[in-house]
């Protein structure tokens, strides 16, 4: 008989517990808060874990799942022990690594979040210790491409190169800031967890050519749609049945870097369903933005359910711009009574109703007058 198994230390979340704080923030994205949360588990029990890819289109919530997590860490000074944490745009790095400093300037970012942990009377080897297992995210790393179309990209090359020297790495040479003494040091940064993140732009398309050139659009599935009223049939393509490495290679990601990661996550469109949650329920949606205007005017907007399903029907309509989409839908609707909401129609004992017909209204106005943008009532 073996001895039952030993009981996490009771500090510790499990991944179902920080999926479901994860969850709150990033509505839908199933597969990609899992696998975030297993990989967070793992490293706040101070185990390897491997490094993910996140790939999702515009406004499909990957920032938004990175910031949820550093929210969580930040929540908990315990944890956030366990893992300090940094996000970085890929931007910075491309810039850094033309000076030969990219990786450099990941450790200092490390350096700084583990010294303002530790105080700043901790030992420097204590700093570096704290700062060399930490959690990294690399947020829109496409820009890191090596090429764009037959164009080289030398900054992305040197990007990629510099961070494959930090990772999986048990022995980096590292100039220390100067107020930690500015030596060189070699530093383990084999314990350090990457999760990067990007659109890839064009992947989907490139991808897409891909498969029907090779397989013909007999292979891919059809379903049923309704859309207004009209019944037709749609063939649905979804990046994540297709997506292969070679097509991350083809699009920059060099070999070497992409091997670098263990997990690939495809991030799904956002269906009707969650761009309604997200519209109603996120903490900055354009919704809220929108009441907390209106009550700056001193008006109290009321907005009806019906309203609302349409907004997030139209939004659903335009897949590739994610979440974003709610936005763009409702400025068409809410813009004309920014304005001069006084003397808006529908305005009643300082209260603003929208109802479904002006959502209808306000978005035949905007297909009418889309490129110019006159503020009236037109
Ligand atoms: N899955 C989601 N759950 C909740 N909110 C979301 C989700 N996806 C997007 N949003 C909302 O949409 C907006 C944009 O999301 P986010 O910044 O996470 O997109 P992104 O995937 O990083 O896009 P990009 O590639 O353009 O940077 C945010 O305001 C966020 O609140
Ligand atoms: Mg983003």
């Amino acid at each position: 008989m073996g001895a039952s198994p030993p009981a996490p230390p009771s500090a510790l979340p499990s991944p179902a517990k920080i999926a479901a704080a994860l969850g709150k923030r990033v509505l839908g994205q199933v597969d990609a808060v899992r696998e975030v949360s297993v990989a967070l588990a793992k490293k706040l029990a101070g185990l390897r874990v491997g490094n993910i890819l996140l790939v999702g289109s515009s406004g499909s919530g990957k920032t938004t799942l990175m910031r949820a997590v550093e929210d969580l860490l930040a929540s908990d000074p315990a944890l956030a022990l366990r893992s300090t944490v940094v996000r970085i745009h890929a931007n910075v790095i491309g810039e850094e690594a033309q000076q030969g400093t990219a990786s450099e300037r990941v450790m200092h970012r490390l350096l700084e979040r583990a010294r303002d942990q530790l105080g700043a009377a901790a030992p420097v080897a204590r700093v570096v210790a704290q700062a060399s297992h930490g959690l990294v995210f690399i947020d829109e790393v496409d820009k890191l491409r090596s090429r764009v179309g037959d164009q080289v990209q030398v900054s992305g090359i040197r990007a990629q190169e510099a961070l494959l020297t930090l990772i999986e790495n048990e022995a980096v040479p590292l100039r220390l800031p100067d107020w930690a003494g500015g030596a060189t040091v070699q530093v383990d940064s084999s314990r350090l967890l990457f999760v990067c993140a990007g659109a890839f732009e064009g992947l989907y398309e490139s991808v897409f050519g891909r498969v029907i050139q090779g397989q013909g659009e007999q292979s891919l599935k059809t379903t049923t749609v309704s859309a207004t009223g009209r019944i037709h049939e749609e063939v649905r393509f979804a990046l994540r049945d297709w997506l292969r490495s070679e097509d991350l290679f083809a699009y920059g990601m060099t070999p070497q870097f992409l091997s670098r990661f263990d997990a690939v996550v495809v991030l799904e469109p956002l269906g009707e369903a969650e761009l309604y949650k997200i519209f109603v329920g996120s903490a900055d949606s354009a919704l809220r933005q929108s009441h907390a205007y209106f009550a700056s005017q001193g008006i109290k907007l009321e907005i009806s359910e019906s309203a609302v399903r349409r907004i997030a029907a139209e939004a659903a309509r335009q897949p590739r711009l994610g979440a974003r989409a709610l936005k763009e839908v409702f400025r068409r609707v809410i813009r004309p009574y920014e304005f001069d909401p006084e003397h808006a129609p529908g305005l009643a004992e300082g209260r603003l109703r929208i109802d479904v017909a002006d959502v209808e209204r306000g978005l035949a106005r905007g297909r009418d007058d889309s490129a110019t943008s006159s503020g009236g009532w037109g």
